[in-house]
């Protein structure tokens, strides 16, 4: 008799764990793919900004500004066939997820004399979401 009573606590300890996994985790694990989602989609949205000067894509052509493909962990100022401007060729860092945000945040600071219209993304959000969409899609 207290064997089974004992059987049928343990069993319930174990349903009741598993609905308190099904109603709080599986919304939980929604939720973070829903920001995910809408981190990566900014980050497309936000990457229009980019695309009239840059390429993205392995072998494609360099636009107004050098192809992005593969940016990640290459130093800076470095792509083949690209003419970057002099003030590059001092830049002696390597492309990160830190690295781009400080240069997102204010190209002209980081890069002084930097060629490269564009004036910067003053949210931080918005430059991770940038940062987010752009490692997938540079990635070699
Ligand atoms: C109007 C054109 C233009 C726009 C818009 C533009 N860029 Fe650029 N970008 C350039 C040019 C030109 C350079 C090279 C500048 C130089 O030589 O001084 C450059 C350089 C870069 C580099 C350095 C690449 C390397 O391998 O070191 C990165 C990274 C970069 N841009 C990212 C971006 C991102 C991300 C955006 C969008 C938020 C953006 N650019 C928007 C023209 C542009």
């Amino acid at each position: 008799m207290k064997k089974s009573l004992f059987c049928n606590g343990l069993a319930s300890l174990i349903i009741t764990f598993f609905w308190i996994s099904a109603v709080f985790l599986v919304p939980l694990t929604s939720v973070h793919a829903q920001t995910a989602d809408t981190t990566f989609l900014r980050g497309q949205k936000l990457f229009k900004k980019c695309v009239h000067c840059h390429t993205y894509k392995a072998g494609q052509k360099h636009r107004i500004g050098p192809n992005l493909f593969g940016m990640f962990g290459r130093k800076a100022g470095n792509v083949a066939d690209f003419d970057f401007s002099d003030a590059w060729k001092n830049a002696d860092f390597i492309w990160t997820d830190e690295t781009l945000d400080t240069y997102l945040l204010d190209p002209h600071k980081m890069i002084p004399n930097n060629q490269m219209p564009f004036d910067g993304l003053s949210r931080a959000n918005d430059r991770k979401a940038l940062i987010t969409y752009l490692k997938t899609i540079v990635r070699p």
